[in-house]
């Protein structure tokens, strides 16, 4: 199964850049750009990865953001990452990035955005990888912040499809930034939203009718709303699913309880994803593998899983029937 797991093309449509970063690479970084951390070796940074909520890790999240200074940072961050899709095959990632996790320390958008599409770039030209950058607004910040960063993004609107919504999710809920998204929608920008995480699925039906939303980041909690599953059912909405987060974070008690096979088999678009794998014990792959393992996942939900991943992508269709065709031929 790992073999024919390897063997499927996959795109990646939740991935924090921010949350892909290894304690190796931050140590590396610390001493490079002479910032302090408060852990003296990889093995205690990784000990103080377990959490027992959201805010739990964005504290440690935010705090490991702060050896990420210059252009060159952002471009290694993004760099590692590709290598591991690689490893993983996959072929595609639409990545999130937090531009004000980096703005509120002085480092400016440009520096950010420059060294994550020059490496996004390389990914394509060496290792065949596509991708797609979208922006997520911190949601525990105001809206007249989102406002501003929204405003700075316009300079790179070539590089940038889309803004999303992350960070801690229980009260703040989507309405907080409708008008936000509804500016974002005028200027061409497609949205997403991480909604139904740890939020009640009413968070999801304010994503979907306020902020417009094209795909649900997580949806995890749709299932407790029987009129929710029906709206995302008949409109294919994608779910960004993340199960081993969703164990990290205390969302699931274990893997074997969580709920995506379940979501599958309520005809919902789901597909899996590692949402920050450094943190979180692993990349694609391993979420794959892990998922096959305990919900008992056969070659055709596997099938599944990839087909569904690129059909919820922003790739043209052309590029989503060339990957889907291929997999159906494995
Ligand atoms: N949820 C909300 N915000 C985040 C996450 C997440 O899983 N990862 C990084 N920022
Ligand atoms: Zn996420």
């Amino acid at each position: 199964m790992i073999e024919f797991i390897k063997s499927l093309p996959k795109a990646e449509l939740h991935l924090h850049i921010e949350g892909s970063l290894e304690p190796e690479l931050m140590f590396e970084l610390a001493k490079r750009n002479n910032v302090e951390i408060p852990f003296s070796s990889v093995e205690e940074v990784k000990k103080a990865y377990n959490f027992h909520n959201l805010q739990s890790f964005l504290d440690i999240y935010f705090q490991g953001a702060n050896v990420l200074i210059h252009e060159q940072d952002f471009y290694d961050l993004t760099m590692a990452y590709l290598l591991k899709c690689k490893e993983d095959n996959v072929v595609h990632t639409e990545i999130f990035f937090d531009p004000q996790t980096h703005t509120d320390r002085g480092i400016s958008f440009d520096t950010v955005i420059n060294g994550i599409h020059r490496a996004l770039k390389d990914g394509e030209k060496d290792l065949g990888i596509s991708s797609k950058i979208i922006m997520c607004f911190l949601r525990h910040l105001s809206e007249e912040e989102a406002f501003k960063t929204l405003e700075m993004s316009l300079a790179h609107k070539d590089k940038i499809i889309g803004v999303g919504l992350d960070s801690s999710e229980v009260g703040h809920p989507p309405s907080k930034f409708e008008r936000v998204f509804k500016k974002a929608l005028e200027e061409g920008f497609l949205t997403v939203a991480h909604a139904g995480e740890e939020g009640p699925a009413e968070y999801i039906w304010e994503a979907l009718d306020l902020l417009g939303v094209t795909r649900v980041d997580h949806g995890v909690r749709s299932l407790e709303d029987e009129k929710l599953v029906k709206r995302l059912k008949e409109e294919q909405i994608p779910l960004t699913v993340c199960p081993l987060s969703n164990i990290k974070l205390c969302v699931f008690d274990k893997l074997s309880d969580h709920n995506l096979k379940s979501l599958l088999d309520n005809g919902l678009m789901a597909m899996i994803n590692s949402d920050d794998p450094s943190y979180f014990g692993g990349y694609l792959g391993e979420n794959f593998i892990q998922c096959q393992k305990e919900l008992d996942l056969g070659k055709d939900d596997l099938k599944k899983l990839a087909i569904n991943s690129f059909k919820s992508s922003f790739l043209e269709e052309a590029e989503k029937d060339k990957w889907i065709n291929k997999i159906n031929n494995l």
